[in-house]
């Protein structure tokens, strides 16, 4: 299900309005536990399918994850509409020129989105996926500025009603560091006596 369909023609940023195939909204379960929340929708992925992290090489690498933590119902990390049991979002609803990073005042312009979703989906955990969505996410939930994700990817941060958990983007994570993230993931979900 996708939750937030407000913004069906927005236009507050002119670059992004003008290369976007479609404003892709966060997608899930609504009463989802955990919430991850990426950068931008890919031009070989969102952008395509409407629906964030799929099909792109990020989006099957963090698919295959969910798969294997219980988070999705599915078995084929390649499906552009999966069944999950947790929610995926973006800082910025829509592909950037290039697949460029967003710029801030863009990410700012598309924050409220993301706010109304954390209120309506409430998720214990979130997962703020790469650079641009921990500098969101810090402020906001632990009042402090984000640091450099290499320097907090997979630490467990406890603030009033949950956890954030940072994680490195999927595409620029190692094997390694993307198991070491699924194992911290993992044992705070059995942790949690409400998922
Ligand atoms: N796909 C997304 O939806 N977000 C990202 O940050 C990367 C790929």
């Amino acid at each position: 299900m996708r939750t937030i369909r407000v913004a069906e023609r927005c236009t507050r940023c002119p670059d992004l309005a003008a290369n976007r195939s479609c404003i892709v909204h966060g997608y899930g379960a609504a009463d989802a536990h955990v919430l991850f929340i990426g950068e931008a929708p890919g031009y070989k992925g969102g952008d395509v399918t409407g629906v964030p992290f799929t099909l792109d090489r990020s989006g099957v690498r963090l698919q295959r994850m969910l798969i294997e933590l219980g988070l999705s119902h599915e078995t084929d990390p390649r499906l552009e509409q999966p069944h999950l049991h947790c929610f995926l979002t973006n800082v910025v609803r829509c592909n950037p020129p290039s697949n460029r990073t967003p710029t801030r005042v863009e990410a700012a312009n598309c924050l409220p989105y993301l706010w109304q979703e954390l209120e309506l989906v409430n998720p214990r955990i979130v997962v703020p996926v790469g650079n641009v969505a921990a500098r969101a996410v810090f402020p906001h939930l632990l009042d402090q500025p984000a640091p450099p994700i290499t320097r907090v990817h997979a630490q467990v941060f406890a603030h009033d009603s949950g956890w954030v958990v940072p994680m490195r983007h999927p595409a620029r994570i190692s094997n390694a560091d993307l198991a070491r993230f699924s194992e911290v993931l993992g044992r705070l979900l059995r942790s949690d006596p409400s998922s």
